[in-house]
């Protein structure tokens, strides 16, 4: 079941969404070589104390951190730990929520640690893209299946390729609500998107195949093929003015992250 937010719900998700947007900012300020991922998790950490949120991934489904911080060939969830330090040239994926006052916002971006290959900036850009052009579609009377397959042709355009077992999702009282958000499908279909509908869309892109598996810990996705992969996501409101980014300042502009 969708379940669709009054405009002060969407202001109370704003407010959470501006402490994810914070904090993500901050810990890309601190992205340098030898950073340690446990202390990117501190400082989400001490951001969202200092805002009277809860990390909402913490103890989610007994996942330990507070951030995912993923490295390279890392997809998403990678847990965050004093041993795991980025090095000049990787890329750092960095996927954070928050839970304030029973609302919940959620987002991630991927940045250059130091100087990189074109090869990899190429795919952090096409991957912010195909955010961007998912985002375009939002509005009422668009079709779920309009925003999933804008986001899939950008990507494959780019001869990258979309993740299949994970996908975006509602959100609101709850971090994951229906509907799924899938990153790949076709335009015209699915559920029409209605006003005060809340849709976290979150690409996960990778420079070679689409496959990834789960390592043993339980959590970290990596690619099969051991290819480089990128993560952005937003939280976004469907509104009669078109998409409302909760988990970024309202007048933000240019690109998305
Ligand atoms: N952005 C991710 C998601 O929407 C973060 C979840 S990590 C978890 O599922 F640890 F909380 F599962
Ligand atoms: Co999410």
């Amino acid at each position: 079941m969708v379940v669709c937010k009054s405009p002060a719900e969407l202001d109370k998700m704003h407010r959470a969404g501006l402490i994810v947007w914070g904090a993500l900012e901050k810990m890309r300020a601190m992205v340098r070589p030898g950073l340690t991922t446990k202390e990117l998790d501190e400082c989400a950490e001490a951001y969202t104390a200092e805002h009277h949120a809860r990390p909402a991934f913490k103890g989610y489904r007994g996942y330990p951190g507070s951030v995912c911080a993923s490295i390279n060939s890392e997809v998403v969830h990678g847990i965050p730990s004093p041993s795991r330090r980025v090095r000049e040239g990787d890329i750092l994926s960095m996927d954070f929520g928050v839970e304030l006052e029973g609302y919940f916002a959620d987002a991630a971006l991927t940045v250059p640690v130091g100087k990189i290959s074109p090869a990899r900036q190429k795919l952090l850009r096409v991957t912010r893209e195909s955010l961007e052009r998912g985002i375009e579609k939002i509005r009422p009377g668009n079709r779920l299946g309009d925003v999933s397959s804008a986001v899939q042709e950008w990507v494959e355009k780019h001869s990258f390729s979309v993740v299949r077992e994970f996908v975006g999702h509602g959100i609101g009282t709850k971090m994951h609500e229906d509907p799924q958000v899938p990153n790949y499908g076709v335009p015209g279909q699915g559920p029409r998107l209605q006003e005060g509908m809340v849709l976290a869309i979150e690409p996960m892109v990778n420079a070679g195949g689409p496959g990834v598996r789960v390592l043993d810990d339980g959590w970290t996705a990596v690619t099969e093929d051991g290819s480089d992969s990128a993560h952005f996501e937003h939280t976004v409101a469907v509104t009669s003015d078109g998409p409302w980014i909760l988990t970024r300042p309202r007048d933000a502009v240019g690109p998305c992250w």
